[in-house]
């Protein structure tokens, strides 16, 4: 098994860098001779957020520029796709009200995107990020100039919207403070903390095998739990042979005692549920993606689960003795498919549970001998909607304007490539002629191919409810783009007879932008179509991203198309539609292994 991974990997890495000056063989790996670079620099990941100046609104500028490094964030050195050369990449810190000017220099010798996990991009949709609905991709070579303003606050994320490049290490935190935060003098020092799963391989050869005709082996498996994008690995598998340090250091976190820290959790993902813990340290929950939650007793957590592209905000006060004490995030192995013989990546030696340190000053270098808190909550759901109740009461619209229902579907298409699909289509982006374009030159929603999964609304600040159905074994972790939404009911079952309007909760739903849809069970979600432009709906396990598994909401198009593309916006897909150097793509090719090797060869 790993041997045709890695065979397949050669063929896909001489693709990869064939457009940057060396080509690079997959045997270049194997340096056991060179000296570790512990981890690439990052300055800010394991010290106190530094404070800004004040809450003045201004104009941050940030340059990105987008490259391939390699990397060891577990001891096994890999090409990382990175902003920077950091994983994970830059922190970006602002305030509420401020605007983000990001230049995006792209040297990837692949096309790429940037979306901004969560980011409303209210009036600035064109600048969401996702590759045929909202921009052309940016050329390799090409720099593209992000240029928004943040009406919210809280934590997010930014990641690459572009195939599964976000799985090989192009993420980074992007946190906006707010001076009315009822939290803000709650705590003395904050923290980001980021947990993912994390690959050896390139995406792109794993994503060629996934979306291979009679492929039934599921998602290819992790290698590694990372905590902040530092991990532990024990070189001990068949790979082993390429450079590989089974001793890097925990990724730790420095506390005074009788201090109070905030830490910013963000798990970014390609596939796994996690759970996040510190040792004899119950974890305050303040807020989730962006929404300040009551300070209530069910929000103190022992045991916090995180699925992909969620966010939290905790409270940690460290009141224990001082020593050193376990901080965990661990892969739920059950949320994950089974393993089959056929299992991409299936013999994968990877240990579940990531562990770092937080360190109480003055607690000296010995190992933590802290024992971890049980789980007390089903696994593979969403956080108990009682600890995460809106600060503020925020009852969920009652007037539905616009009503949807999706389902999750699997089907096998002509050449029995197992896709995933809304309402049994899978989504296929149009790279070259991005959605939101045909908006703004008046196409209707209707007359989009029926593998754009384009449903639409028109009614000015209308309520939108969405029904989603997920009749499969696995649970998925669905993201609005452009908004937050009122989740008002969330269960088992399948059809309408399962649902009970109601029971509905209106008075004090759970807000959020990414939330669980359990195996065999629904979510029904309302938001208010306050923010005309495209927005993707889609599951955040990035293979399914891949397979299809992704709606577009027209939101407004009426309004949106009397907007004005930017010039930069409408220049990007000219340079795309025109560029010689590099394989342009007009779709995404999934449709067999053939069209899925041209993805890599440039
Ligand atoms: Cu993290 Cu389409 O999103």
């Amino acid at each position: 098994m790993k041997f045709r991974i890695f065979s397949i990997l050669g063929v896909a890495l001489c693709g990869f860098f064939a457009a940057t000056a060396t080509p690079i063989a997959p045997i270049e790996l194997k340096e056991s001779q060179e000296l570790e670079p512990r981890f690439a620099p990052r300055p800010y990941i394991f010290d106190p957020l530094p404070k800004l100046s004040d809450f003045t609104p201004t104009t941050r500028y940030f340059h990105f520029e987008l490259k391939v490094v390699k990397l060891s964030p577990d001891g096994f050195k890999r090409p990382v796709w990175s902003v920077n050369g950091q994983y994970p990449g830059p922190l970006i810190q602002c305030n509420k009200g401020d605007r983000l000017v990001i230049r995006v220099t792209n040297n990837l010798g692949d096309p790429a995107t940037i979306h901004w996990h969560g980011i409303f991009q209210r009036e600035t949709n064109w600048y969401d990020g996702v590759p045929g609905q909202t921009q052309c991709p940016i050329p390799n070579r090409i720099t593209f100039t992000y240029n928004y303003t943040l009406e919210q606050s809280g934590t997010y994320w930014y990641h690459s919207h572009f195939l599964a490049q976000y799985v090989d290490g192009l993420v980074g935190p992007l946190i906006v403070h707010d001076k009315d935060d009822p939290y803000l003098h709650s705590y003395h020092e904050e923290y980001v903390l980021t947990v993912s799963d994390w690959y050896h391989s390139p995406s792109a050869p794993l994503l060629v095998q996934r979306v291979a005709p009679h492929y039934t082996g599921g998602n290819p498996y992790p290698d590694a739990a990372l905590i902040s994008g530092v991990g532990q690995y024990n070189c001990s598998s068949p790979t082993a042979d390429y450079y590989c340090n089974p001793n890097v250091p925990p990724p730790t976190y420095n506390v005074q005692k009788g201090k109070k820290y905030r830490f910013r959790i963000i798990n970014t993902s390609a596939y796994a549920f996690f759970t996040f813990s510190i040792d004899n340290h119950p974890l305050q929950v303040i807020e989730v993606e962006g929404t300040p939650v009551k300070n209530a007793k069910a929000a103190k957590v022992k045991v916090l689960p995180l699925h992909i592209a969620q966010r939290y905000s905790v409270i940690l006060t460290a009141n224990q003795p001082i020593d050193n004490y376990y901080i965990r995030a661990s892969i739920i192995d059950s949320c994950l498919g089974a393993i089959t013989n056929e299992t991409i990546n299936g013999n994968s030696s990877i240990n579940f549970n990531a562990t770092g340190i937080l360190h109480y000053h003055g607690a000296g270098s010995k190992k933590p001998t802290s024992t971890a808190y049980p789980f007390t909550f089903p696994l593979c759901q969403d956080l108990n909607a009682n600890a995460i109740r809106p600060y503020k009461d925020s009852p969920a619209p009652n007037n539905v304007t616009d009503k949807f229902v999706f389902s999750v579907t699997f089907n096998l298409n002509d050449d029995d490539v197992g896709l995933l699909g809304i309402n049994n289509s899978s989504f296929v982006p149009t790279l070259n002629n991005p959605t939101s374009q045909r908006i703004m030159l008046q196409e209707n929603f209707t007359d989009f191919d029926k593998d754009q999964n384009a449903y639409g609304y028109d009614t000015p600040y209308g309520c939108v409810q969405i029904t989603l159905f997920n009749n499969q074994t696995a649970n998925h972790p669905f993201h609005l783009h452009g908004h937050t939404f009122w989740i008002i009911a969330s269960g088992p079952g399948v059809t309408m007879a399962n649902i009970s309007t109601s029971k509905y909760n209106l008075k004090n739903p759970v807000i959020r932008d990414t939330t669980i849809v359990p195996a065999n069970g629904h979510i029904v979600i309302r938001y208010i179509a306050d923010n005309p432009g495209v927005w993707a709906f889609h599951c955040h396990i990035e293979w399914h991203v891949e397979l299809g598994l992704v709606a577009q909401l027209f939101e407004r198009p009426t309004e949106f198309s009397n907007r004005t593309l930017p010039d930069d916006v409408r220049a990007l897909c000219m340079e795309y539609n025109s560029h010689k150097k590099q394989k342009r793509l007009t779709t995404l090719p999934r449709d067999s292994m053939v069209k899925g090797m041209q993805l890599l060869e440039k």
